[in-house]
């Protein structure tokens, strides 16, 4: 089968970067789906694992990120059957999404929206998971839930749609940031209640969203109502929390893989990704996907890196079949 991946960490200027490869087709272990992959979407996940995981001259697929149809199932599987039109963005410690046929455990899987296309439902697989587990599964958000929730990066790919998740599900007040005027009117047009400048945070939130934490927590701390929560999906260095006690401001970390890595008997990433297909499928929620690159080679998924690694992505790229 085709596939695109890696072999050496180098620049995305070098045509090395990203290779077209050939593999033999994966064989599905008991509650694995064997997908038939249509399109995929790239991720600041991807271009920090070619940048940064060493694969020592062995190929290695790359892709969090995909909707395809399921082409045969392992013998345990319960959740899905071969047809099946599925999306997902399964787990960092297996193989890629960036092949022509690629395992996932079905517990990771949900029914892809039928009012989407493959390309469409691509961008938000990894996202929405993010996302929804910020609002959902750390604050413990409801419809009921008022206050103020400030969304750094708003127009990026998780903003992009937890703005969505955040206007149309809770009673919360959303601000989002951004820098520029077509930052800005992405993020209105996703819901936001308001923009602000990525420098110039509003006082007095409940919550804060932050893909941006180095060197912020001394504002969050400002900005921050007493007991107020963050919840954090980067990696800052040197991380100092110490500001916060005098608010008694709780720090949330979301990591998407976590559910894969250390709950795998879990279905939560089916039910969440069953329940985002519904709402997009009712028009609640609607696609990010800002751009399509028809061709999933080596060269087109160099350009989605190099649009994704430049760091001012509005919404989400998207890779588009073999
Ligand atoms: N923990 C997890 O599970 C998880 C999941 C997904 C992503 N992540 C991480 O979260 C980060 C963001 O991911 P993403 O996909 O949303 O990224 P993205 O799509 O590449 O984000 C691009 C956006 O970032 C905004 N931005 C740039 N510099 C900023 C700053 N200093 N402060 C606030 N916003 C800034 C830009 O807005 P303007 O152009 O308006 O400036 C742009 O719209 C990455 O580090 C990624 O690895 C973690």
């Amino acid at each position: 089968m085709r596939a695109v991946g890696y072999r050496r960490n180098l620049p995305i200027t070098d045509p090395e970067s990203l290779l077209d490869l050939s593999l033999p087709v994966p064989e599905p272990g008991d509650h694995d789906l064997l997908v038939r992959v249509e399109a995929v979407s790239v991720n600041p996940v991807d271009v920090k694992q070619r940048a940064g995981s060493n694969p020592h001259g062995k190929p290695r697929v790359l892709g969090w990120d995909a909707a395809g149809i399921v082409e045969r199932v392992g013998s345990a599987v319960t959740l899905f059957r071969p047809g099946d039109e599925v999306w997902y963005a399964g787990s960092i410690t297996r193989s890629g999404t960036n092949a022509e046929l690629h395992l996932v455990d079905e517990r990771l899987a949900g029914p892809k929206p039928f009012s989407l296309s493959f390309a469409e439902a691509a961008a938000l697989p990894l996202t929405s998971l993010t996302a929804w587990e910020t609002l959902f599964d750390r604050l413990r958000l409801t419809s009921a839930s008022t206050g103020t929730l400030l969304v750094l990066g708003a127009a990026g790919g998780v903003g992009s749609i937890l703005v969505q998740l955040a206007r149309q599900l809770t009673g919360l007040e959303v601000i989002g940031t951004a820098s520029r005027p077509e930052s800005r009117q992405w993020v209105l047009g996703r819901g936001a209640h308001r923009v602000a400048g990525h420098d110039d945070l509003p006082g007095g939130v409940d919550y804060i969203f932050t893909p941006h934490s180095a060197g912020m927590i001394p504002a969050f701390a400002k900005i921050l109502r007493p007991y107020g929560e963050v919840v954090a999906i980067d990696e800052p260095p040197h991380l100092d929390l110490l500001p916060l006690k005098s608010k008694s401001i709780a720090w949330h970390w979301e990591l998407m893989f976590t559910r894969a890595l250390h709950d795998p008997a879990s279905t939560a990433q089916h039910e969440i990704l069953r329940q985002v297909a519904a709402l997009v499928d009712k028009g609640v929620l609607h696609t990010t996907m800002t751009r399509r690159i028809d061709g999933i080679t080596a060269a087109g998924m160099r350009e989605a890196h190099a649009i994704v690694e430049a760091g001012s992505a509005i919404g989400k790229t998207v890779v588009s079949g073999f």
